[in-house]
């Protein structure tokens, strides 16, 4: 079925864009010393070739009080023009038009100093941030007027750039949002106390702005609708805000999303996980659309072309905003238009390498493409000098990506798993509760083996003798992991994660389970067993479960164990388990911790690597050359994972 809605095109005050698909500005930790470099231009221009009908440049701080981590861009600079050029230049020579965000955090300051002292931040007035932890100095009048001029400048630093537009933040409890709120605005001057006084510090930047880069530059603002907690935001305050600001003309376009950084419950709707339903803010950019005139902007988990289609024929966006969907695929609106859907890599809401990554201050990536990030090193995959006969060992992540990199570079490539299924430990990863579309990473992986015409051999276990029956130049051992069971009292009464997803384990009603790793594995376990009717304590050796993973996905989750009644138990090693109890040590005291009434003990302590096939390989020399990738060579992620695949198939 044609997208025909999705592929019209749109002309906001004379810019015309091709089609309604855009990347929502999203920082990438890809900028150097604060300025547009090489590696943005490369990041941005992939997404404009892969058919994005606009991007929008990540935040640039408009003042020296708005640096939001160590990796913003410093728009308040006049050195930021140039590579703002090349930024424009790249994009628009795919057809493609940008836009590039003015930004100010106000109290929501996520980094420290580069020194790692903390930083000083400024708010319209002084009230504690509760998730990052600081206490804002208010705002005197002087500093709000530099700053509303400091808007305006950054917009005209853009336009003597050649972007084609610029877009207030003030969506997620950034700044304008806190001017916007009374619980985070108490001033009794002009900017505070009544709703058209709040409203006057976005009025005043975006009258500033207009007055600096005159009547033909797009102007916008992003803004969360609703802030999803008890102290942001509301939809009665900001649906009112949004119609004066369009009746008043000041901007072009709204920019709709949901959540705010002040507290967790608002966090997770910054970057929505596979918690949240595919395009579940449509409703409530529908609403905003019956109350302005103005285009409309949406984003929020629109991670496939129909959804985005759907949403712009029922009139409920004019753009849809698919960040995620073209960090995972930045071909995706290509493949769309040309009606190849199965083709398209959909993103599976994990937030591991997109945003995970940005709140470790790493560089942007994908866990099912670890390309995004690395287009101008290993992201780049070309012909290799020499076909060569590959044989691949293993049908999981790692496994599967090696084979298709390898056979897009011209290898002869064959992969063997020795089950009925490919995807390795994802078909377990799966079965956690809420975690069915982490599958989705086989799906698109399968796809990929299909469209590169791979040998698959499934049911097939690979031994030495297969190997040297089929002569490879190359062989790649993908051969994953398997529950790391270390020696431990009472062990053979003990159960493993993997045995209780597999339904191969008899437990008692109470149930103590056991986490090492802080990931995915214990909080999903403890979750699926309380929701089947166990008592069930959770003990990490972390200082609280789910500490490795990603903070939305973190902390969505201890909310629900908690609200589930699961006990949670950190700094906690396990040590035994008897009839009666289990027993732990606590780590920082070396002090016992007895679980009285446990009946059954599951064991989520990691992996260890299956090297059975690697270590009868090396008994002898082989004609081949021997590659080890992902789980079997260190278990850790599908991340690493398909990353040691990509890796391991460029240099081969
Ligand atoms: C319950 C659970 C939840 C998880 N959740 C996540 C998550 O949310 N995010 C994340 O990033 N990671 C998660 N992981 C970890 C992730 O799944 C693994 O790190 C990843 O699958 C490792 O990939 P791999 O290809 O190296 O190995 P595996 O996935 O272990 O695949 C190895 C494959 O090799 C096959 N094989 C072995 N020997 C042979 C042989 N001789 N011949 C033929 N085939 C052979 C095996 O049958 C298997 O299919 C989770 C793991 C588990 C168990
Ligand atoms: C890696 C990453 C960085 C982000 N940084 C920004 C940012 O700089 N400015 C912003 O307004 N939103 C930022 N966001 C939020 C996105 O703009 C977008 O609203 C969110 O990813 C949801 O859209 P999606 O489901 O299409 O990915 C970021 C999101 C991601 C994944
Ligand atoms: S890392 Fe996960 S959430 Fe982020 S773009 Fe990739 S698939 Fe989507």
């Amino acid at each position: 079925m044609p997208l025909n809605d999705l592929f019209s095109p749109l002309t906001i005050r004379g810019c015309t864009i091709r089609n309604r698909i855009f990347t929502t500005g999203h920082q990438t930790n890809l900028v150097s010393d604060g300025l547009p470099n090489d590696a943005l231009k490369a990041y941005l221009s992939d997404r404009a070739r892969g058919g994005a009908g606009l991007v929008i440049v990540e935040i640039a701080a408009i003042h020296e009080t708005a640096q939001f981590n160590n990796f913003t861009i410093l728009g308040y600079r006049d050195e930021c023009i140039p590579g703002y050029r090349q930024l424009a230049n790249a994009v628009h020579e795919q057809d493609c038009r940008i836009f590039g965000q003015l930004f100010h955090p106000g109290r929501e300051v996520l980094g420290m100093n580069p020194d790692g002292t903390r930083r000083v931040t400024y708010a319209p007035s002084p009230e504690p941030h509760e998730r990052y932890l600081h206490m804002p100095r208010a705002m005197p009048l002087g500093l709000i007027e530099e700053i509303v001029e400091g808007y305006g400048d950054t917009a005209s630093r853009m336009k003597a750039a050649g972007l084609d537009g610029v877009e207030v933040v003030g969506s997620h409890g950034y700044l304008p949002a806190q001017f916007l709120n009374p619980r985070t605005n108490r001033r009794s001057d002009r900017y505070g106390g009544t709703e058209e006084n709040r409203l006057r510090f976005l009025s005043d930047v975006a009258k500033g702005i207009r007055r600096k880069v005159g009547d033909e530059m797009v102007v916008g603002l992003r803004i969360s609708g609703d802030d999803m907690n008890q102290i942001g935001l509301t939809p009665e305050e900001s649906l009112p805000a949004i119609q004066q600001l369009s009746d008043n003309g000041l901007f072009d376009y709204f920019n709709v999303t949901a959540g705010a950084s002040s507290t967790a419950s608002a966090s997770f709707h910054i970057v929505p996980s596979m918690s949240f339903d595919t395009g579940y803010l449509a409703s409530f950019s529908a609403q905003v659309k019956s109350l302005v005139e103005r285009p409309v902007f949406v984003a929020g988990r629109i991670n496939q072309p129909q959804i985005a289609d759907r949403m712009v024929a029922a009139k409920e966006a004019d753009m849809c905003g698919m960040t995620r969907a073209m960090i995972s695929d930045p071909e995706m609106p290509n493949k769309a238009r040309e009606g190849r859907l199965d083709d398209i890599r959909a993103c599976i809401g994990c937030n591991q390498a997109c945003i995970g990554h940005i709140q470790l201050d790493a560089h942007i990536s994908c866990i099912q493409r670890p390309e995004t990030g690395r287009e101008l090193g290993i992201g780049n995959i070309m012909p290799a000098p020499r076909r060569k006969r590959v044989i691949v060992v293993g049908g999981g992540p790692a496994g599967m990506k090696a084979a298709v990199v390898a056979a897009k570079r011209g290898h002869e490539v064959s992969l063997y798993e020795r089950t009925k299924r490919l995807g390795g430990q994802v078909l377990l990863a799966q079965m956690l509760p809420g975690r069915e579309e982490f599958g989705g990473l086989v799906t698109n992986l399968e796809r990929e083996l299909q469209l590169n015409q791979i040998a698959v051999h499934r049911s097939v276990e690979v031994t030495p003798d297969l190997l040297i029956r089929e002569k490879p130049d190359t062989v790649i051992l993908a051969t994953g992991a398997v529950p790391h069971r270390p020696t431990l009292e009472g062990e053979e009464h003990m159960v493993d994660a993997w045995q209780v997803l597999r339904g191969e384990a008899e437990l008692g009603g109470n149930v103590v389970v056991s986490d090492w790793r802080g990931d995915w594995v214990g909080l999903g376990v403890a979750e699926m067993l309380a929701r089947n009717g166990h008592h069930v304590r959770l003990t990490t050796t972390c200082r609280a479960p789910g500490e490795f993973l990603q903070f939305y996905i973190r902390d969505r989750w201890a909310g629900v164990l908690h609200s589930l009644g699961v006990e949670i138990i950190p700094y906690a090693r396990l040590f035994g388990f008897d009839d009666e109890a289990a027993y732990c040590m606590q780590t920082a005291l070396n002090e016992p911790i007895v679980l009285d009434d446990t009946d059954s003990v599951v064991l989520c302590l990691g992996h260890t690597p299956d090297t059975n096939l690697e270590e009868a390989l090396r008994e002898n020399e082989y004609p081949f050359e021997v590659e080890v990738i992902g789980d079997c060579l260190a278990p850790r992620t599908a991340e690493e994972a398909i990353l040691d695949g990509l890796v391991v198939s460029q240099s081969i």
